[in-house]
């Protein structure tokens, strides 16, 4: 068993919080296990709660869009989420989920050592960008310890409103670039990071 299915099982053993009581499946993420680049959501859906799988849905069939958009699929790139279970009616997930999830991501970013992570959404962007506001720094990078970080909007969001359409693929469109020169991007100050908001 690889790494990542060894982890697959404890997540899925995982009992942390209330909501994971009401999932039907548990979305603990999917990709390559060597990746170069690693997409954070928010949280499991409907869609995502039926199949075990991150991004299915409406929104998830927007962010194939977008990776074909620059000629990626999603078995070259390695997609998760902030927690692994849906919370109920699709509310925003509580601190204290995502606190309990926190773990369970750092250990997919450590097996999976990706060169970029783009942060998908408010929740993701916080974990790596504390204090910052999306309609700031979509569409920046910024390098931590060799990694590095790129917001987006959420593809559910985007999908919805045509602005936010045009920003997320425009903030598409610079990724292969990005990919192609993380070496030239800086490395940050050293400063408040991770995980300010647990
Ligand atoms: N929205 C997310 O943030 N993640 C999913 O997996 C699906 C929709």
């Amino acid at each position: 068993m690889s790494a990542l299915e060894e982890l697959y099982e404890e997540i899925a053993a995982c009992q942390r919080c209330e909501i994971a009581k009401y999932r039907n499946r548990v979305v603990p993420g999917e990709g390559a296990e060597d990746a170069d680049i690693m997409f954070i959501g928010e949280a499991p859906g409907w869609h995502e709660d039926q199949q075990g799988r991150p991004f299915v849905g409406p929104a998830g069939q927007y962010l194939d869009e977008l990776l074909a958009s620059i000629d990626l699929e999603r078995r070259q790139v390695y997609i998760a989420n902030v927690i692994k279970c849906r919370p109920p009616a699709n509310r925003d997930p509580l601190p204290a989920e995502v606190h309990n999830c926190h773990g369970w991501l750092e250990r997919q970013i450590e097996i999976i050592r990706p060169r970029v992570i783009v942060t998908l959404g408010r929740y993701s962007m916080a974990m790596f960008f504390p204090g910052k506001s999306i309609g700031k720094i979509h569409g920046t990078a910024q390098k931590r310890d060799d990694v590095v970080y790129y917001a987006m909007y959420h593809p559910a969001a985007a999908l919805h409103q045509q602005s936010l359409r045009q920003a997320i693929e425009e903030d598409m469109r610079k990724i292969p670039l990005l990919l192609a020169r993380t070496e030239s991007v800086t490395e940050a100050k050293p400063e408040p990071q991770q995980l300010s908001m647990l």
